[in-house]
């Protein structure tokens, strides 16, 4: 059973309480709850319908495309609301990997926003265990675009629920607000445990 996380902090600079509430209780928490609902279906099914799984339709089908879709949006949000909540000052140890990798921070992220600005669903820092450095991936729907083996640090939401109602369709500024309100200290945290674990 997945429980939903409760949010870390209490608002952002520039981000407003109804976004984050809209997206906290009720998309990310969507997640959690479907995830569980599928879990519980998959844990019910019979013999006959495990033998009745088809590519083309089944049930099976069905429950297993979707847990991914659950599951990866309910992990992916976790991480989203927990990098959240910082003074945005980039700091500790990844720092200076970002500075080896991408030249500089700066360059880091002018890089990490086009791909953000690329991608119709989330672009992500990862690092990557098949070749131990560091990654931007984007995906254009939770069950796409993950790659296998690598750990995810920093993920941004592009969908527009994440910032329409502030933003009208203006992701660019989404995008430096969000940026401006990272916590790095969980990210060093997230960072360490990725290295930690490889
Ligand atoms: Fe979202």
């Amino acid at each position: 059973m997945h429980r939903t996380d409760p949010l870390p902090w209490d608002s952002l600079s520039g981000i407003s309480d109804r976004t984050n509430q809209i997206h906290h209780d009720k998309l990310y928490a969507g997640y959690v709850n479907k995830r569980n609902e599928i879990e519980e279906k998959l844990a019910g099914l019979s013999e006959k319908d495990y033998q009745a799984g088809n590519q083309v339709y089944s049930l099976l089908r069905g429950l297993k495309t979707d847990e991914t879709f659950a599951a990866n949006g309910m992990i992916l949000h976790q991480i989203f609301f927990s990098i959240l909540g910082g003074d945005g000052n980039p700091s500790g140890e990844i720092v200076s990997d970002i500075n080896d990798q991408f030249g500089s921070v700066g360059r880091f992220y002018s890089e990490f926003k086009a791909c953000a600005m690329a991608a119709r669903g989330w672009a992500i820092l990862a690092l990557d265990h098949s070749d131990h450095r560091l990654h931007i991936y984007t995906a254009d729907a939770q069950n796409q675009g993950g790659v296998w083996g690598s750990f995810p640090i920093l993920p941004v939401d592009v969908y527009e629920h994440s910032y329409f109602i502030d933003f009208g369709s203006d992701r660019a500024s989404y995008l430096d607000t969000f940026w401006h309100n990272l916590n790095w200290k969980e990210i060093n945290r997230r960072y360490e445990s990725a290295r930690r674990n490889q």
